[in-house]
């Protein structure tokens, strides 16, 4: 019994040693497999057990399995202990933390945000609120309430996406005209940018999404003149200084009189000369506007001959175009990060 004592941590100092002396993988390896492989030491002691009298063996069994797993965990430390070694040698080879780091991306606001934001700031100042309205409108906000009845063909027009019952994506941001309405009194101001949808074919000038921005003004004495004023004041605001309006007659059901508005051409400064902008007419349509129909009026319990008001609705993406002269409305959905830098 004594005997395998002494022969067992007699073991154990050579198996240590060894242990402390490896200096990579493979000659912890060679110490595991000298001592605890199938032919290693440990094995030849076990056969001695067969020597022992009986009742000495099941001790002298234990005393070894006890000793088989302290070596164990001990290989188990060294070689982790290896392996830390050796991933910082890696570090230390291979990063150069002095380096400088490439610089990070910077990321841009998108032009589309950038109008929107630039038109909302324009008439906030002017007392204006900005509202956002939802992207899902039954029929009666998108259509009934703005004065286009069921068998209008100005319904047809707006060429929407309808959900399920009389759900709809809204075509416009006029319906937020209403929601504004039924929740105020007048005097109303606001501005609604939106994002709206249409079944469009894409191309160059359309797409099934696209963004508006809608003003709606109503109170006493409302006229069709603060309408001119305010739009062209914004038009110089995101165009320049000299910037014109025009007014052509048009036909909203939920304006009477209504126009189209245009502004002078930012490229050609309508100097005749061909543009590809303008197609050379020095004129570039903004989008729809009028004087609140009194049918309007009168849906919202609003009296028209004590109230009138004017709204318009305008297409971010056409204003963005000429803005930044970009010939393809689809690069505004395409992510591209040299494209949104340049503009940045
Ligand atoms: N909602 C119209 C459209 O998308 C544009 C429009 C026209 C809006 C006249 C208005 C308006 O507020 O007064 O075609």
């Amino acid at each position: 019994m004594s005997e395998l004592n002494t022969q067992l941590r007699e073991l154990r100092e050579r198996f240590d040693a060894a242990v402390a002396a490896a200096q990579d993988a493979q000659a912890l390896d060679a110490a595991r497999v000298a001592f605890l492989g199938r032919s290693g030491e440990v094995t030849l002691l076990r056969r001695g057990i067969g020597q022992l009298p009986a009742a000495e063996r099941p001790s002298a069994g234990k005393e070894i399995n006890a000793a088989v797993e302290l070596m164990e965990a001990a290989l188990q430390d060294a070689e982790a202990a290896l392996q830390s070694r050796e991933f910082e040698a890696e570090l230390g080879m291979r990063i150069d933390v002095t380096f400088p780091a490439p610089p990070a991306a910077l990321g841009a606001i998108h032009p589309l945000r950038r109008v929107t934001e630039d038109i909302c700031r324009y008439f906030q100042r002017h007392g204006f609120a900005v509202v956002l309205g939802p992207e899902i409108e039954p029929e009666y906000y998108n259509f009934d309430a703005l004065n286009i009845p069921a068998d209008h063909p100005a319904r047809e027009g707006f060429d929407s996406f309808f959900l399920t019952g009389n759900l709809l994506l809204r075509p416009h941001t006029s319906p937020m005209q209403i929601r504004t309405m039924q929740q105020h009194r007048p005097p109303v101001a606001v501005v609604v940018p939106g994002r709206c949808y249409r079944r469009d074919a894409v191309d160059a000038r359309h797409h099934f999404q696209f963004h508006q921005i809608e003003g709606l003004l109503v109170d006493r004495g409302v006229h069709f003149g603060h309408l001119k004023g305010m739009l062209t004041g914004m038009c110089r605001e995101l165009f320049g200084r000299d910037q014109q309006v025009r007014f052509r007659p048009s036909f909203f059901p939920f304006t009477e009189p209504s126009a189209e508005v245009d502004t002078t051409c930012p490229l050609c400064r309508a100097s005749g000369s061909p543009c590809r902008m303008c197609g050379g007419s020095g004129w570039i349509e903004l989008g729809g506007s009028g004087m609140v129909h009194p049918n309007v009026l009168r849906n919202m319990d609003y009296d028209p001959a004590e109230y009138s008001g004017w709204a318009f609705g305008f297409g971010v993406e056409r204003m963005a175009l000429v803005r930044y002269d970009i010939d393809d409305i689809r690069r505004f959905y395409e992510n591209d990060p040299a494209f949104l830098k340049q503009l940045a």
